[in-house]
């Protein structure tokens, strides 16, 4: 069984996609047109958001949101360091400077707490993390004063009692990496906001800091999402949901098959209903359960072994930093198959797997 399986749901629409594909082509337009404008409008109604603009990738969104923020040199911006490292990678080319927090590793995301015990008062924005489908705490963080950019690149089709995913801070970040909840056929990204200045802003950075072609007022970026990936994405869109309820499902499978008695399941925050972009356990023996599901022929990966700050590249930024709900989290965690197709089955196949391999 594959640890994600984005490809069973997405063959059904392959008619579809490729009458998508060859309808850019025959336009001629490949930049800026009319399918990335109808994604942006549909993509902030699913959001529900006043605003989605297009980008080339979810590490540029995060940049281009960061900037739009105002975010610059001097600046600290709060990151979780269990994530994957575009999160902190992202903030110093706006000059900022990464400041790393702990998360909560039952929820593998950062809480209000773990901000609060980094904040200064340098710090100009948060980064909240909605790992593995997870939702962050937005609103408690920003409770205390400061404005969050989320990072929902893994969360596409998540929702909590704050909203969806996307609409709930300041500003918010996706990928359509492929293997996303959202994928595109190559890269793609996307910002949304209920603020209409900072989709100005947005807007203006992701075409080299201009309005109008005409006048340069920042130096921006070329980061644009391509007629091509739009019209992929048109495609997908209105499947988001029934995709995000089988995510949801397949955690049910999993929790009904009794994984639960044998490994820690990753815990919703509280009012959140993830749609598990990745199905992430942990147990202090998980070298040996990862060996008995590889030896099965099931797919599993530790994706964060060693977190963002202590990468080599974030040294300068990690002094210090002590942050033993990462470290935890790091040690212990696994990705084990999920999928919105994944059934009750599968999970029992698995479960048993790991049952095996703990007896
Ligand atoms: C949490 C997180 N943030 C940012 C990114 C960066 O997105 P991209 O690969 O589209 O640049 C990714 C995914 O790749 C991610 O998982």
């Amino acid at each position: 069984m594959p640890l994600f399986d984005t490809e069973t749901p997405r063959a059904a629409l392959r008619d579809q996609l490729r009458a998508a594909m060859l309808g850019v082509l025959d336009s001629g337009r490949f930049i800026l047109g009319p399918n990335v404008e109808a994604f942006e409008r549909e993509l902030a109604d699913y959001c529900g958001v006043r605003h989605a603009i297009g980008v080339a990738n979810g590490t540029d969104a995060i940049t281009i949101a960061l900037r739009a923020l105002g975010v610059g040199p001097g600046d600290e911006v709060i990151v979780p360091s269990f994530t994957f490292y575009a999160s902190a990678e992202a903030i110093p080319p706006t000059g900022a400077t990464p400041v790393f927090c702990d998360i909560d590793p039952e929820t593998f995301c950062l809480t209000a707490e773990s901000v609060r015990a980094v904040m200064s008062s340098r710090t100009k924005a948060v980064i909240a993390v909605h790992l593995f489908g997870n939702i962050a705490p937005v609103r408690e963080i920003e409770a205390l004063g400061v404005p969050v950019v989320e990072d929902a690149a893994q969360a596409a089709g998540s929702r909590s009692t704050q909203g969806r995913a996307g609409a709930i801070g300041r500003i918010a970040t996706f990928s359509f990496f492929p293997s996303k909840n959202l994928g595109c056929i190559g890269d793609g990204g996307a910002i949304t906001t209920g603020d209409d200045e900072l989709a100005e802003r947005a807007r203006m950075l992701r075409f080299h800091g201009s309005r109008d072609k005409q006048s340069y007022e920042a130096i921006g970026y070329n980061s644009r999402l391509d007629e091509l990936q739009a019209a992929v994405l048109r495609v997908q869109l209105p499947h988001l949901e029934a995709w995000a309820e089988g995510r949801r499902e397949a955690a049910r499978h999993y929790e009904q098959a009794g994984l639960g008695e044998l490994v820690a399941l990753p815990e919703p925050t509280p009012g959140a209903e993830p749609a598990w972009h990745l199905y992430v356990i942990r147990s202090d023996r998980v070298q040996q359960v990862a060996g008995a599901l590889a030896a099965a022929g099931h797919g599993q990966r530790a994706y964060y072994r060693t977190p963002v700050h202590r990468q080599p590249a974030m040294a300068a930024y990690a002094a210090g930093a002590s942050l033993p709900g990462t470290d935890e989290a790091a040690r212990t965690h696994l990705a084990i198959p999920i999928s919105p197709v994944l059934s009750a089955e599968q999970a029992a196949a698995v479960s048993g797997c790991v049952a095996e391999a703990l007896r």
